[in-house]
């Protein structure tokens, strides 16, 4: 499986330490908040990877992590986004790179306490459609922040909601999904939403309506460093006191 590290947008909530810099190189406890999910993907055994990044601050990436081999990446791919079109078009830039094969995409300020391996094994046994990972979120208001599933009896995602002012569960949507290859046609189809962007959303819905989503659900803790400047130190205490990615 190929692994895409999604890296781009202004870091908007995180103004104005994103006006100096890329939101993915601010400090996460004892380094740049990116090397935590080059290690989820690499301790997940994906090895081959592509960083989609944008902005003005795109070289400072390549000057931190060089040809990936200190991080444990055999292949380090890099793709520019030219402006903030969203997380499904900024997905988009990896068709090439991912060539026909499945792939694990990750946003870059997403931090997991535990190994998405078992994710990564579930869906590299039946490469199929879509699996989503889930994280237990009982606080509306954070859940008025990300996108939330609405399950049925069976515990079937019927419709995912994004940034619903009535969550319909409560489990939120993390940045860190697998799909086939199909998601670049499914792309594709997509309009912008009416924040001008292509949502990863979008293409998520396409696959429940097809049948063809599966999701896991997290355990242990689970950050957006984006989110806010609140959810970023959140996540550098966490981090700093409990570590990331563990078996
Ligand atoms: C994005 C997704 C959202 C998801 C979140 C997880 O939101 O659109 O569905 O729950 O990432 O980090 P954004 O951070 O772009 O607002």
């Amino acid at each position: 499986m190929k692994g895409v590290l999604l890296a781009g947008g202004t870091g908007s909530r995180l103004f104005p330490l994103t006006r100096i810099t890329n939101k993915h190189l601010l400090p996460i406890y004892d380094r740049p908040m990116i090397q935590w999910s080059i290690e989820t993907l690499v301790t997940a055994g994906i090895t081959e990877l592509m960083l989609v990044t944008g902005g003005t601050h795109a070289g400072e990436f390549l000057r931190l992590l060089g040809n990936g081999h200190e991080f444990g990446i055999d292949r380090l791919s890099y793709g520019y986004q030219e402006k903030p079109g969203g997380i499904a078009e900024a997905l988009g830039l990896a068709e090439r790179f991912c060539d026909g094969e499945p792939v694990l995409v990750m946003l870059a300020d997403n931090v997991v306490e535990r190994s998405v391996r078992p994710m990564v094994e579930a869906f590299g046994a039946d490469p199929h459609g879509a699996r989503i990972l889930l994280t237990k979120v009982t606080e509306l208001e954070h859940l008025a922040h990300l996108g939330v599933p609405e399950l049925d009896d069976g515990g079937r995602v019927v419709h995912i909601f994004e940034k619903p002012k009535d969550p319909p569960s409560n489990y939120g949507v993390t940045g860190i999904y697998c799909y086939d290859a199909s998601v670049f046609d499914v792309i594709k189809t997509l309009e912008p939403s009416g924040r001008g962007e292509l949502e990863i959303t979008d293409v998520n819905n396409h696959y429940v309506t097809q049948g063809l989503m599966a999701y896991d659900v997290l355990e242990g803790f689970w950050g957006d460093a984006g989110e806010s400047i609140d959810a970023y130190y959140a996540v550098n205490d966490f981090v700093r006191a409990h570590g990331a990615n563990k078996a």
